[in-house]
């Protein structure tokens, strides 16, 4: 299928692995040109052929000045994948009662604050050309006991923003939409310093084993977790005009793992 994205320009956040890896991979080869960002390029994304711009997203003025560079790159933006967020690089709260304020602020500056200041800067660029947003929530948003509060409560955030951003931007033709995933293989899971292997240490198993419990812990009905090309593949679909009638929804990529209806 011809996705019409080709020609088009892109602006995709935490792109230098990952989900944000395989989204800039997968709008290039559809023809997209990408400003990709992250704190630091690495060869696998330069290889790519995206242009990368290297800002760190959760400093007040990061966001303004990737999107400044990011629009003089591309000249101008059709759609903007705020991918960036995840766990962070510190210790996560086991319980809500040890959570500190610092976790907290730290926790919604990645994933909250960074897309807030994001969408700001490049809102009047999207404007212009009519564009598209594809912002990451996760499935914790709607099951928060399956993750610490402080990242369920910012996810949470994040669908209540795309939302309320749907309906005040939508008559003027920007749409908007977020991904939930569930599990997704990434370094999130499987590096040793992210979220899988604080998990690991803190239940005194193995990253391995860690690994092999997940799926069946949260609920995920085809016991594997998603492959970040799956996820990719969604992002093209809803970049694509073919999804024009498509705004202001949440797309579950779970394996099952909501049970609601
Ligand atoms: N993986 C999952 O199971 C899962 C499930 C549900 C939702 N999600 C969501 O999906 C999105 C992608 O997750 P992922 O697992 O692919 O993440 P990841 O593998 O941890 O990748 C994170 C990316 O963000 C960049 N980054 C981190 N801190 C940054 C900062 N301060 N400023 C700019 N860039 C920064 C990283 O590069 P640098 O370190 O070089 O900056 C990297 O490119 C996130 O929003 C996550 O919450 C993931």
């Amino acid at each position: 299928m011809d996705l019409e994205l080709n020609g088009t320009t892109a602006v995709v956040t935490g792109a230098s692995r990952g989900i944000g890896l395989a989204i800039t991979r997968e709008l290039i080869a559809q023809g997209v040109r990408v400003a990709a960002g992250a704190r630091r390029g690495t060869a696998e994304l330069e290889r790519t052929g995206a242009i990368v711009i290297e800002a760190d997203l959760t400093t007040p003025d990061g966001p303004a000045r990737f999107i400044e560079a990011s629009t003089t790159a591309l000249g101008g933006i059709d759609l903007l994948v705020n991918n960036l967020g995840g766990g962070g690089d510190h210790e996560l709260p086991a319980t809500f009662l040890e959570s500190t304020d610092r976790q907290w602020t730290d926790m919604f500056e990645l994933n909250f604050f960074s897309m807030v200041r994001t969408t700001r800067a490049a809102l009047p660029a999207l404007l212009e050309r009519r564009g598209a947003i594809i912002n990451f929530s996760s499935i914790t948003a709607r099951i928060p006991h399956t993750s610490p509060l402080t990242y369920a409560a910012a996810k949470g955030a994040v669908s209540t923003f795309s939302k309320g951003l749907a309906e005040e931007y939508g008559p003027r033709g920007v749409r908007v939409n977020t991904i939930s995933p569930g599990p997704v293989l990434t370094e999130q899971w499987t590096g040793p310093d992210g979220t899988g292997a604080k998990f690991a240490a803190a239940r005194g198993v193995s990253q391995e084993q860690l690994l092999r419990d997940i799926p069946c812990e949260m609920g995920v009905t085809t016991g594997e977790f998603a492959q970040p090309r799956q996820v990719a593949a969604l992002v093209a679909y809803l970049a694509s005009p073919l999804a024009g009638a498509t705004h202001g929804a949440d797309h579950v990529i779970d394996g099952g793992a909501i049970k609601t209806v």
